[in-house]
């Protein structure tokens, strides 16, 4: 992908600056539970102040249905980041209309500005363009810094960038495409490819874009099942796509063809259902009872996952290993993490659920990158081209 124009290849002072940030985080009791996503915007944010632009914060926050829900605001988000850069960070009512208006004219240099949640309306998600230019009203430079939301084509996304004359990509979208990029089209091999979660369809268009690229696969979590049943195995009651069975066993055909490795699990830990504390049994892939499921990968799994991850040259990981939530069948996501932390290999954890895991594991400052990303990494590593990137003017 080209390089885009970067925030700092922009004149920045004294500008009206509108930031969308990816500042869709967890909120429990009122307060920010998680601030990975406010932590990996501080560079360009904070260049915005340095520079002494006046900087517009937008982002969205879960899935609000259409008008102003106390539970979707963005007030815990802009407390935290008063917080974090030891300076006032004011909360807008709303995204748009006369009092934001308002509030942006009376900004001076250095001043920050949080929107609040722009799904409170419905044009966003919509990219209607009269809610475009509500948002870029009085805006001098448009900043795209959230990586997370580059998949969606919202209005903040796309509607916006084409209304501001200057725009520029923040330092985390770049950084997230450097990374992703150097990882798929020029890595360090062997590359391997970790992917789990629950379902085949979710990571089908994943598997076909990266066959070409990857020098192997290591499969978990639910989806593996679906292969393992394709090769004949009787798995149980474990979660298998039957409508996927074709492809699976088409995939199969093609990883091997190509000489690639494609390691599936050799046992499980199997249970009859996933609740903490519920009995669980380490089995052989090929001796799961028929009344259990298979909700993690056993430890034989684990020692030749391991073995992979430690010649890898370049790691790209995507899906938890099992349901980590629940302790009894953690062990596989958690032990692999440990694994891919102590690997020298360059390391690329993509997905909500897998960054989740990393940090829950407590190895997340040994990952090389750790994507902000959910659907969009995983979209990008599909061969996507994301709208938020693509509207973005070249360097
Ligand atoms: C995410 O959390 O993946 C992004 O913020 C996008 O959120 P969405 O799936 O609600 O559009």
């Amino acid at each position: 992908m080209a390089g885009k124009r970067s925030i700092n290849d922009t004149v920045l002072t004294g500008k009206r600056v509108f930031m969308r940030v990816d500042f869709n985080v967890p909120i429990r009791n009122g307060q920010v539970a998680d601030d990975n996503r406010i932590q990996a915007a501080l560079p360009s944010i904070q260049t915005v102040i340095r520079q002494k632009g006046k900087l517009i914060l937008a982002s969205h926050l879960g899935e609000p249905k259409n008008g102003f829900e106390a539970a979707f605001s963005l007030k815990p988000v802009a407390e935290k980041l008063q917080d974090i850069l030891k300076q006032p960070v004011s909360m807008a009512g709303d995204c748009i209309g006369d009092a934001v208006q308002e509030a942006v004219l009376g900004m001076k240099d250095g001043d920050v500005l949080m929107l609040e949640n722009l799904r409170f309306h419905s044009g966003e998600k919509k990219n209607d363009p009269v809610f475009s230019a509500s948002l870029s009203k009085n805006i001098d430079v448009y900043v795209n810094n959230a990586f997370g939301t580059c998949h969606r084509a919202h209005a903040s996304i796309v509607g916006v960038p084409q209304l501001v004359k200057d725009s520029a990509a923040g330092d985390l979208v770049i950084k997230e495409i450097q990374y992703l990029d150097t990882a798929i089209r020029d890595p360090k091999r062997p590359l391997i490819a970790i992917l789990g979660g629950a379902k085949v369809s979710g990571k089908l268009a994943l598997i076909k874009n990266l066959l070409p690229k990857v020098d192997g696969f290591l499969i978990g979590g639910a989806m593996a099942f679906t292969f393992l049943k394709a090769m004949g195995y009787d798995v149980g009651g474990s979660l298998v796509e039957d409508d996927l069975i074709e492809v699976a066993l088409e995939i199969l055909d093609l990883a091997s063809e190509d000489g690639k490795l494609f390691l599936l699990p050799s046992d499980a830990v199997v249970a009859r259902y996933a609740e903490p504390g519920v009995a669980v049994k380490i089995v052989s892939i090929s001796d799961i009872p028929p009344e259990m499921k298979g909700f993690d990968i056993g430890p034989d799994t684990i020692r030749q996952f391991g073995e992979e991850i430690s010649h890898a040259g370049t790691i790209v990981w995507n899906g938890p290993m099992g349901m980590f939530e629940i302790a009894e069948f953690a062990s596989g996501t958690f032990e692999l993490a440990r694994c891919v932390a102590a690997s020298s290999a360059i390391s690329i954890v993509g997905g909500g659920d897998s960054a989740s895991a990393i940090k829950k594991a407590g190895v997340a400052n040994q990952i090389t990158h750790l994507s902000t990303g959910g659907g969009a990494s995983l979209e990008y590593l599909e061969g996507k081209i994301l709208p938020g990137i693509a509207v973005l003017p070249d360097a």
